[in-house]
């Protein structure tokens, strides 16, 4: 019983918070995220020490079978990141906003408040550049902690006209820049920063006190992220930023524990993985 109760008290105490992972970037400690859609991967993400769980809109392409994140919900997000939080012990539980739940700042304020009281998201995250930087404020000044999204917005893709990577040429990596730095400004607790050069990453998460985390941006930033489904082969899409944990493995969890030991180590990324 007493032992039951002492385990108890150590995983409360080692529950992640924006705080830590502040620490963490302080510390050089590189912060492992993976996204997560149920409360089975959920568990299995905690039990393998994975610091946050994204409950990503790319759920709209490896859960529903969309094309892309468009027609993802508000609805669907706050099922997906209710199921995820009450599996998620240790991890920090981020909840993505979907596309135009945050097209006004009231308009995000309302919607990152249902997110995180019928959620239970810890943190929401929106993508967007400078533009972005007063709703930021405004729901950073009301208690809500924003994890910002920069580089490629997925979001956009039909105004981007594909994935493609970003910050290539001296114009497009200021504004990159500039946005982070923005962003920061506004209150920002953290940023991902997505499909960038390496050079571009690392230069950003120089500047920035916050912790920056990289998808397809390489091994410079203070953590990484990869979608799940795509990290245990499972997406049936080949990207290069990606890496199939499954190979050398012979469970999921090992796969899910062999990638938080690679981004901890910084041996993942490597430099295959990444863009000039
Ligand atoms: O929705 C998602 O999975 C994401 C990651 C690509 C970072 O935003």
């Amino acid at each position: 019983m007493k032992k039951e109760s002492s385990k108890k008290t150590s995983k409360v105490s080692q529950k992640i918070s924006v705080t830590s992972l502040r620490k963490m970037k302080e510390a050089g400690e590189k912060i492992a995220m993976l996204t997560s859609y149920d409360a089975t991967f959920s568990a299995l993400l905690d039990e393998a020490e994975v610091d946050v769980q994204l409950v990503g809109d790319s759920l709209g392409m490896v859960v529903q079978g969309q094309e892309s994140t468009v027609s993802v919900t508000m609805d669907d997000m706050i099922y997906h990141t209710s199921i995820v939080r009450q599996a998620a012990n240790r991890s920090l539980v981020i909840g993505d906003m979907p596309f135009m739940s945050y097209a006004t700042p009231e308009q995000a304020m309302i919607n990152a408040a249902r997110l995180m009281s019928e959620g239970g998201a810890e943190v929401v995250k929106m993508e967007g550049g400078a533009w972005l930087a007063d709703t930021v404020e405004l729901l950073s000044s009301r208690g809500i902690p924003v994890c910002a999204h920069i580089g490629l917005l997925p979001q956009s893709v039909h105004k981007l006209g594909g994935y493609r990577v970003h910050g290539r040429d001296k114009a497009s990596a200021k504004e990159i820049m500039q946005d982070a730095k923005a962003l920061e400004k506004a209150g920002a607790e953290m940023m991902v920063i997505e499909l960038v050069t390496r050079e571009l990453a690392a230069e950003i998460s120089k500047a920035v006190s916050i912790p920056v985390i990289g998808i397809g941006a390489g091994a410079g930033c203070d953590g990484q992220v990869l979608v799940l489904h795509d990290m245990i082969g499972i997406g049936g899409r080949y990207m290069k930023m990606c890496k199939d944990f499954m190979e050398g493995s012979t469970s999921i969890k090992q796969a899910i524990e062999n990638y938080v030991k690679e981004v901890k180590a910084g041996s993942f990324p490597a430099k295959e993985h990444g863009f000039d």
